[in-house]
């Protein structure tokens, strides 16, 4: 046998009205005595109301908005013999709704996410839990922080998104004053299956969207406000493209910037083409060959620079007792980075034959996978075309990346007068995981030294 039971809001305190913020259940749920129906808050607290009676929800009598107080009647509950309760259950009292009164409590009671065993089984067809927590797994998390004691949510939206393994602090709450919700939890793992969390996915999450707490990428109609064109991507960006995403998001850069006076080098370098004009063979010296060999040189006193983090355990650095330096070259389909193996064995006129070789096959297409693979360190030159300063991206596994820019004349005060000088402009992107920011400044102070003054290169 079964009867109506209206579930009314019961004593809650001291609190006269209190504006119902979230509705837990939906008409056809089967709830038990105790579990949460709604979420009410006031100024100061919020608290859920749970339901004095277990049977099947008829007919919900409040929405988010309302405002109730003792005795409002929240729904119409179908409840078995058993199940009628003789007075109304005792709300339970939440963590106090302004994130910052109590995050320490909270912090401190959200537990580890639940294992799997204790994750909803996945309707057929849909994702499996074990991909949802692989892809979990896959998430940057920083260590001791994901951000749950900061967010805003009832003790049962935190047990729900624990027991998907989901770290609140990467749910955007569309609640009152940015509330998370069941809904919110459930549209991100929605999300993150559907591929929005893989920085290699397709569509609009690699144009950026579907990423933790960030919200969806802007659909928008373009037509609708001028004529448009749509050109494919060439398949370099396309391959390029996630990589640079993966390496520039997971990647804790940093970039140090540095001035080398290049004047006397550059100096040298023009001379030396011009003695050798008439010779055929000769390659031409190019102020990129002098920065391999010059970084060659640095990477052997700081190798560190020269290294990979040991993808396998991601607690050791594999430092690389040979060295390939891959430049970036630009071509009409996109950029590549051929790489000059051994160049610490090769002369300059060889690495400039090497590089202008390299980077011709590049701009014709003919670069095969050997020649763009084992690279240690990388050099992304755009002193032919111009600029002041940039960060490059490294290009993992490597661990940095020295970008160039366009060298000027500049004044430089010799400590009596400012003497004009050639400026080369150095920025080089490291990764913060291997190396920190005094030897990434030796580094570039070494590395301007030796531009500075070539003759130091054999020392
Ligand atoms: N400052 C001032 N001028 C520079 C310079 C610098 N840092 N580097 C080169 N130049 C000048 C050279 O002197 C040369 O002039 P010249 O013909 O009068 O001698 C001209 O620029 C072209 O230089 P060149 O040496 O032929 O080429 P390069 O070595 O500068 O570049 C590549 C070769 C392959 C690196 C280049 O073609 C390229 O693709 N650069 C783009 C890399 C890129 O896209 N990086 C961005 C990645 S996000």
């Amino acid at each position: 046998m079964s009867s109506m039971v209206q579930i009314k809001v019961p004593d809650i305190g001291d609190f006269k009205e209190v504006e119902v913020i979230e509705v837990l259940v939906r008409p056809g749920d089967t709830v038990a005595r105790e579990q949460s129906l709604i979420t009410v808050e006031s100024d100061k607290a919020s608290m859920e109301i749970p339901s004095s009676a277990a049977g099947t929800v008829k007919e919900l009598r409040v929405k988010v908005g309302d405002k109730v107080a003792e005795g409002s009647l929240i729904l119409m509950l179908e409840a078995g013999e058993a199940a009628a309760a003789p007075a109304a259950a005792a709300p339970a009292p939440a963590p106090a709704s302004a994130p910052v009164a109590a995050p320490a409590p909270v912090a401190a009671s959200v537990p580890a996410p639940a294992p799997l065993a204790a994750a909803p089984q996945p309707a057929p067809g849909s994702p499996s839990s074990t991909d949802f927590a692989t892809e979990m797994a896959d998430r940057p998390v920083p260590v001791g922080d994901d951000g749950a004691a900061r967010s805003h949510a009832s003790p049962s939206v935190r047990k729900f998104a624990r027991e998907l393994g989901v770290a609140l602090g990467q749910v955007r709450g569309s609640g009152p004053k940015g509330r998370i919700t069941q809904d919110d939890v459930r549209g991100f793992v929605k999300g993150v299956m559907a591929g929005g969390g893989r920085p290699a996915a397709a569509g609009a999450a690699a144009a950026g969207g579907g990423l933790p707490g960030l919200l969806p990428w802007p659909q928008v109609d373009f037509a609708k406000f001028g004529p448009i064109e749509r050109v494919e991507m060439s398949r370099i960006k396309k391959l390029s493209g996630p990589n640079l995403h993966r390496n520039w998001v997971t990647i804790p850069h940093v970039t140090n910037h540095e001035d080398a006076d290049v004047t006397e080098l550059e100096a040298f370098r023009v001379q030396v083409n011009k003695e050798n004009e008439k010779n055929k063979d000769a390659a031409k010296l190019t102020m990129l060959a002098f920065l391999i060999k010059a970084c060659v040189a640095t990477l052997r006193k700081f190798p560190d620079f020269n290294a990979s983090i040991d993808a396998t355990t991601g607690d050791a650095v594999i430092r690389k007792n040979y060295w390939h330096i891959g430049f970036a070259a630009d071509t009409p389909n996109g950029l590549v980075v051929p790489v000059v193996k051994d160049a610490d064995k090769k002369g300059i006129f060889e690495i400039a034959a090497e590089t202008a070789a390299l980077a011709a096959r590049a701009r014709d297409g003919k670069l095969g996978p050997a020649d763009m693979q084992g690279g240690t360190f990388s050099i992304s030159s755009l002193g032919g075309i111009g600029g002041t300063a940039f960060t490059p991206i490294i290009n993992a596994p490597e661990v940095a990346i020295l970008g160039v820019c366009r060298a000027a004349t500049k004044p430089v005060w010799d400590g009596q007068q400012f003497v004009p000088r050639l400026i080369l402009p150095l920025s080089l992107s490291w990764d913060h995981r291997v190396v920190d920011g005094a030897a990434a400044a030796r580094f570039n102070a070494h590395l301007a030294a030796l531009l500075g003054d070539f003759r130091r290169v054999l020392l």
